[in-house]
């Protein structure tokens, strides 16, 4: 079936970007175009939800905003759509972007995710989706307003970063066997 397709990422595939304080993108290295579909020219000015697949549950995203916002790392994985609908995993790597000690935006590294993991991922992502069942964007928390967040997280049962501390171990332990 056209579209919908996986496309793979190998071990050197290092997909990278930087927006401003507000999100638009401001820098898409050569990595990202070429896996993403996309021109640099739709890129550049986009927020990074142009690259959203609708499989990611909007909570992923709100954890991500969360933890920039605060000036915290994120680290998690996400399932990207490329231009024609086809789709890449990416190990997602999101910072503050800082520069004379001033943020002056965020930035981002994505690399490959084993294949293993993303069965585990899909599946959890799924369970996720379902739960929150369209009742969560990710609007307010990047508005820094976290009451919605934080309720719903309660009643997902995942904490902050559950989730995320679960999935680095078993990647961890999957990258070691290899
Ligand atoms: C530096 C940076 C990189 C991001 N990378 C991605 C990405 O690769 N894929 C994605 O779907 N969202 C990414 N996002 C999050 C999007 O901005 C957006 O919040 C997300 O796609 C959910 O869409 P929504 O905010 O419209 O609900 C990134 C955000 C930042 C600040």
């Amino acid at each position: 079936m056209p579209g919908n397709q996986e496309i793979e990422l190998t071990e050197t595939s290092f997909l990278i970007s930087r927006t401003d304080l507000n999100g638009a993108i401001t820098y898409v290295n050569e990595e990202l175009c070429y896996f993403s579909g996309f021109e640099r020219t739709d890129l550049i000015g986009s927020n990074h939800n142009i690259l959203r697949h609708p499989d990611m549950p909007s909570i992923i995203f709100a954890q991500m905003w969360k933890s920039i916002k605060s000036g915290d790392k994120w680290h998690g994985y996400i399932k990207n759509k490329t231009k024609s609908g086809d789709f890449y995993w990416v190990d997602a790597e999101v910072s503050p972007h800082i520069k004379d000690g001033e943020r002056v935006g965020y930035k981002s590294v994505r690399k490959m995710v084993p294949p293993e993991l993303k069965i585990l991922l899909d599946r959890e992502y799924e369970k996720l989706r379902k739960d929150e069942d369209g009742r969560f964007n990710t609007w307010t928390v990047k508005n820094e307003n976290y009451e919605a967040f934080d309720a719903i997280s309660k009643e997902l049962d995942i904490s902050k970063n559950d989730l995320f501390v679960k999935m680095l171990a078993l990647a961890k332990k999957m990258l070691k066997k290899r």
